[in-house]
């Protein structure tokens, strides 16, 4: 099995000012930058990735964009294009939840988002995730399975080191942590979902993380799960000590092999 880079994220949804993002990168940037062992994506807000790409430039540390709209240009006011995050980000999310539950996204506009960014040569992170209705419900496998493959229905083939978050709801921003073996069991459930769809091999590069209150402590423990490829990291990645901890833990957990 080929051994994975992991790949921890830190999404700041809509959180800083300008003055507050450029301290921020700039603490980032003595922190991180040559960590090895780790991809490391810093996602700032829509009006802040070009001051990320400035800060971040020449550093081992790439600029994600948190959402982009597929269509290249056009009267869509208030829109980002995907094609506009050319030659500053690197990676997009697509699909967090609170693009799907706070704004109404449903699985066909993520598909149509994550085509956009594998077209335009961008790193899509195609985040998935239950509701704790749906995980108490027994539904969770299904709800997963949809989105995954309502994500990747027009995609023939996934790059090599894909990157997946899975991030269920309940434990976004909660404060209530999968425990790593829930994790870990669902992380592997979503591998094989890939799996069926593109095979092995691709399943076996592809990156899964975890996300939902993320922090200094808990990383370790889910990130020596086998199937646990990094972290995607809210409220814990606008403090640049404790973003830093967790990417050098995960490091450390050594990846997949
Ligand atoms: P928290 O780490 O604040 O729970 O947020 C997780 C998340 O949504 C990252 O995308």
């Amino acid at each position: 099995m080929a051994a994975r880079t992991p790949i921890v994220g830190g999404n700041w949804k809509m959180h800083l000012d300008r003055a507050g993002a450029r301290d921020l990168l700039r603490e980032l940037r003595a922190e991180l930058d040559g960590v090895e062992g780790v991809e490391v994506v810093i996602c700032p807000p829509a009006p802040w990735l070009g001051d990320a790409a400035d800060a971040l430039d020449g550093t081992s540390l790439h600029v994600g964009a948190q959402n982009a709209y597929w269509l290249p240009h056009g009267a869509y006011t208030g829109e980002v294009g995907a094609a506009m995050l050319i030659g500053t980000a690197r990676y997009v999310l697509v699909g967090h939840s609170e693009r799907r539950h706070v704004f109404g996204e449903t699985n066909e506009d993520t598909g149509r988002k994550l085509s956009a960014v594998l077209e335009l040569g961008l790193l899509p992170i195609l985040a998935v995730g239950e509701l704790q209705a749906e995980r108490e419900a027994g539904t969770t496998r299904e709800v997963l399975r949809e989105q995954v493959d309502a994500a990747l229905s027009d995609v023939d083939r996934l790059p090599e080191g894909f990157v997946i978050a899975y991030e269920p709801v309940w434990a976004i921003g909660t404060g209530l942590t999968a425990t790593p073996e829930i994790a870990q069991s669902t992380i592997a459930d979503v591998r094989a979902m890939v799996a069926d769809r593109f095979g092995e091999a691709t399943a076996e590069s592809c990156r899964i993380q975890y996300g939902g209150s993320v922090n200094a402590d808990n990383v370790g423990d889910l990130a020596a799960q086998p199937d646990i490829d990094g972290a995607l990291v809210g409220g814990a990645s606008l403090d640049a000590s404790a973003f830093a901890t967790i990417c050098r833990a995960v490091a450390g957990a050594g990846g997949a092999s």
